[in-house]
């Protein structure tokens, strides 16, 4: 249970050593099953930290566990500073992360500016209609969406446009830090380049500090700083791509240095200039608000 008494010290994160996301320790177990077992890992503030590793490997329970919705068996979290085990954090801490689920989690039943407006709503109750719908209007620009999308429902989306709008709703209350659990998984080589790139451009203009997790090499090449790798139940190496592929794991060796690894690591240059024209400049502004009321 989150108590008031813990409010003071919220703002308690370790400045000195910029770690936002600090686990120690984590195991997490369904029935008989050991998912995780004293894992280590730290993100630090600024940077788009990649997670990968095979399917199963608990990648998504490790990024429910941080968001305090996994219980785990044992084991500390703290984001911001601020105990998250369980779901222990105050709301003033939980606001300043948004989430892109796997699924993208829309609600299906709102239309897209709906689905922005709901974490508005649930901190800022009293907030007036107008000025609800031109936050949503701006975090749906900036998520590379046309602003008519607004109107639509998700059914109506393609699924590119549905990872925005799940991306326009992470970025609703001005997070600090994302965590988007495989943001292009389903998506094609042209779409996923250009959301990576969306991604990375938020973060060099917002000083966003990401944790994604994905399947896609790409995206490792074209945007992550560091690299997590997930294996026998714990962070098995964590550091650039250059480090990992230095290393003698052999999931490690297989993952980088097998063809995908290799073609990968070829068309990371050309994907990104081919998705630089996810977000203009002056769309780009709408999410600072520089624009406002010009
Ligand atoms: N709520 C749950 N109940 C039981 N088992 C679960 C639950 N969530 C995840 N698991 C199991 O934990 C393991 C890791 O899952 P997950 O984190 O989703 O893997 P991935 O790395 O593919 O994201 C899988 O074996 C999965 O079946
Ligand atoms: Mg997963």
């Amino acid at each position: 249970m989150a108590t008031r008494a813990q409010h003071h010290v919220r703002h308690a994160e370790a400045p000195e050593d910029g770690v936002v996301i600090r686990v120690r320790g984590l195991e997490n177990r369904f029935g008989e099953q050991v998912v995780h077992q004293d894992l280590d890992l730290d993100v630090k503030r600024g940077e788009i930290l990649g997670v990968v590793g095979g399917s199963g490997t608990g990648k998504s329970v490790l990024m429910r566990s941080i968001i305090g919705l996994q219980q785990p068996a044992a084991g500390a979290i703290e984001v911001f500073g601020e105990n998250t085990v369980g779901g222990e954090e105050s709301a003033d801490v939980r606001k300043r992360w948004g989430v892109l689920f796997q699924n993208g989690a829309l609600f299906s039943t709102l239309s897209v500016a709906e689905n922005v407006q709901v974490p508005i709503r649930e901190y800022y109750p009293k907030i007036d209609d107008q000025l609800l719908d031109e936050i949503a209007t701006y975090k749906i620009v900036a998520s590379g969406l046309p602003p008519e999308s607004s109107s639509k429902y998700p059914s109506e989306l393609s699924g590119g446009m549905r990872k925005r709008a799940g991306l326009a709703r992470a970025l609703a209350l001005d997070p600090e830090l994302i965590f988007l659990d495989e943001p292009t998984a389903g998506l094609d080589p042209i779409g996923a380049a250009a959301f990576d790139n969306l991604i990375k451009t938020l973060r060099d203009l917002l000083g966003l500090t990401v944790f994604i997790i994905t399947h896609d090499l790409d995206t490792l090449y074209a945007i992550c700083d560091r690299v997590a790798v997930l294996a026998d139940k714990k962070v098995v190496a964590v550091g650039t791509i250059e480090e990992l592929v230095a290393l003698d794991h052999p999931w490690i060796q297989e993952y980088f240095n097998g063809p995908r690894g290799r073609a990968a690591e070829d068309s990371a240059e050309r994907a990104e200039e081919e998705s630089k024209r996810a977000l203009s400049p002056q769309e780009a502004t709408k999410l600072t608000g520089s624009d406002e009321g010009a």
